[in-house]
């Protein structure tokens, strides 16, 4: 037997300022995928995930909608709960990073990082607008850009020439807020000193825990030298005060990671488990899932706080790219900024589930939503391969056959016998995140269920030879319970619809022997709708503005 594993596995936390949109979605189907294929082989699973609370966006954000910070992102956390479980996002726990459990858990770590000489504090300058009363954040200021002089640029970084910078080099800087000029102002900030781990980081760089690619732009970095990290801000900022200090709260990017342990703690609380067991013990794999915008955070600073703290460090940093809409970057104007909502009202969340699992690879690549090649392969490989076999077989052995299966012809067994065989490498593919792969290879057996079909063509021979046509349907069924199995992962709406109508109990990886013969299953019901391309490109045009 194989030995269970125990894995704590998490998406990054969205801000509580924004709603779910379909570039989310990538990365909480694609960690969703991993997380049920890994329960149904029998691992210990747990999946944890909280709204991002924190910081000044937010902050701004409630003020101009008139309400406070916590109304705020209580209305976010309650429209992110929905638009997941619409896509069924098995998260064991969805929490927020504005919780006790949070602030003890940053304050603790940060207390240790002190003990560790790992703190210091440092005077700066910074821009400050007058009118709003606070310190600006690179994002909140703007400009001109200092490299190529394109006009309302962000303070870090120019959209235009991707250069990058401090703020203070901007050319005629103004308050995004309020358009104000902002003056400098000194203040004095707290450090987390990364410099120190630079060894420690390297080793665990070293170790395999990303991918190869990833570790060498780790190396450049290294070699550039790590910088310390300044871990405070100003008041008013909306997030946890710094203990020991009158008027500096912790920056949003210091807590939200610590979201991840306290969401933990939370469900330990709950379900009488001890979160050290999870963090703290060598039982327990850790795997985060991140887009490719936040590596540095997860790599660099977010090891050497639980280095610092005495946690677990991540087995696996897990990274995916970003979302294109039929072949360029999302956008409002185009109306391709598409919002989980908006799909959820046109369109079946299992559809955009089995295409994006049909798209993803384990490499850092793009990954493009081309509306036409959406319907065409929901269409052609889950209806037209898949649910296909359901409702073609159904209607016979419901009608002519009284519901039941009997035995497996020949010429079925050899079918059933090349699905088992690619069962290992189809589980390989999902534990490796060859997505893709995998479904290329279940869509490549359902061919050959569908060919074995119609050769056989059991709604003649039913006819004529009811027995033959009940082994014909009874091997196509068997057939279709291994496709499911293997599809489940995937497309648990209709796996569960599949299993009803099969009346099995619910598949796992373990139940890939198991022959359903002499047994009766239940009536067909309807399990899926064909897209046709105008509902689709609804989504686009509803959505533009
Ligand atoms: O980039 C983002 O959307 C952040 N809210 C992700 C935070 S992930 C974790 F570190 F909290
Ligand atoms: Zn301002």
């Amino acid at each position: 037997m194989k030995t269970q594993r125990h894995l704590l596995v998490t998406s990054a936390l969205p801000y509580a300022n924004g709603s779910i949109h379909l570039g989310h979605m990538v990365e909480y189907i694609q960690t969703d995928i991993w997380v049920r294929f890994q329960r149904l082989r029998g691992n210990e699973c747990y999946y944890m995930c909280a709204d991002d609370t924190h910081g000044t966006p937010i902050m701004i954000s409630a003020r101009k909608q008139n309400i406070s910070p916590q109304e705020l992102i209580e209305r976010m956390h309650r429209e992110h709960t929905r638009d997941f479980a619409a896509f069924r996002i098995s998260f064991d726990n969805y929490y927020s990073t504005n919780s006790e459990e949070n602030r003890e858990l940053a304050e603790y770590i940060y207390r240790q990082a002190q003990q560790l000489d790992a703190i210091y504090a440092k005077e700066i300058e910074q821009y400050y607008c007058e009118k709003d009363g606070m310190f600006l954040p690179d994002r909140m200021i703007k400009g001109t850009c200092p490299a190529c002089k394109a006009k309302d640029q962000y303070g870090d970084a120019c959209e235009i020439c991707s250069a990058t910078y401090d703020p203070t080099q901007l050319i005629e800087p103004f308050c995004a807020v309020c358009g104000a000029k902002p003056v400098l102002r000194k203040s004095t900030h707290y450090y987390f000193k990364l410099s120190a781990f630079t060894d420690k980081l390297k080793a665990w760089v070293a170790g395999g825990h990303v991918r190869p690619e990833i570790q060498n732009k780790l190396r450049e970095w290294f070699d550039q030298g790590i910088k310390d990290w300044a871990i405070s801000r100003d008041a008013p900022y909306f997030g946890f005060k710094i203990p020991g200090t009158e008027d500096k709260y912790f920056y949003v990017w210091m807590d939200a990671p610590v979201g991840y342990i306290a969401s933990t703690k939370n469900w330990c609380k709950k379900n009488n488990r001890d979160f050290e067991d999870i963090w703290r013990g060598n039982g327990f794999e850790i795997h985060h899932f991140i887009g490719k915008d936040i590596l540095y955070f997860h790599t660099l600073f977010w090891p050497a706080m639980l280095m610092a703290a005495g946690f677990s460090t991540p087995t696996r940093v897990h990274i995916h790219g970003f979302l294109t809409v039929n072949g360029e970057k999302m956008s409002k104007s185009r109306g391709t900024f598409i919002k989980a909502a908006d799909y959820l009202a046109h369109l079946d969340p299992e559809f955009l589930r089995y295409y994006y699992a049909s798209k993803l690879g384990a490499a850092l690549d793009d990954l493009d939503l081309n509306l036409t090649d959406f319907v065409n392969s929901v269409n052609s490989y889950i209806l037209g391969k898949v649910v296909n076999i359901g409702s073609r077989l159904g209607k016979i052995v419901n009608k002519k056959l009284d519901n039941k299966l009997t035995s497996i012809d020949p010429a079925g067994a050899l079918v059933l016998q090349e699905i088992r065989t690619a069962i290992p490498k189809i589980t390989d593919y999902y534990e490796t995140l060859e997505f893709n792969k995998a479904m290329r290879e279940i869509m490549t057996l359902a061919d050959k269920v569908n060919k074995y079909i119609n050769d056989a063509a059991p709604w003649e021979t039913v006819k004529t030879d009811t027995a033959q046509a009940a082994k014909v349907c009874t091997a196509g069924l068997n057939a279709l319970y291994l496709l499911t199995g293997l599809l489940k992962p995937v497309l648990p709406r209709i796996s569960e619809g599949i299993e009803q109508f099969l009346n099995v109990p619910p598949i796992a990886w373990d139940a890939f022997d198991r022959k359903i013969t002499d047994h009766t299953i239940n009536e067909y019901t309807h399990l899926a709708e064909r897209i046709d391309l105008a509902a689709a490109q609804k989504l686009v045009s509803t959505t533009a503005g």
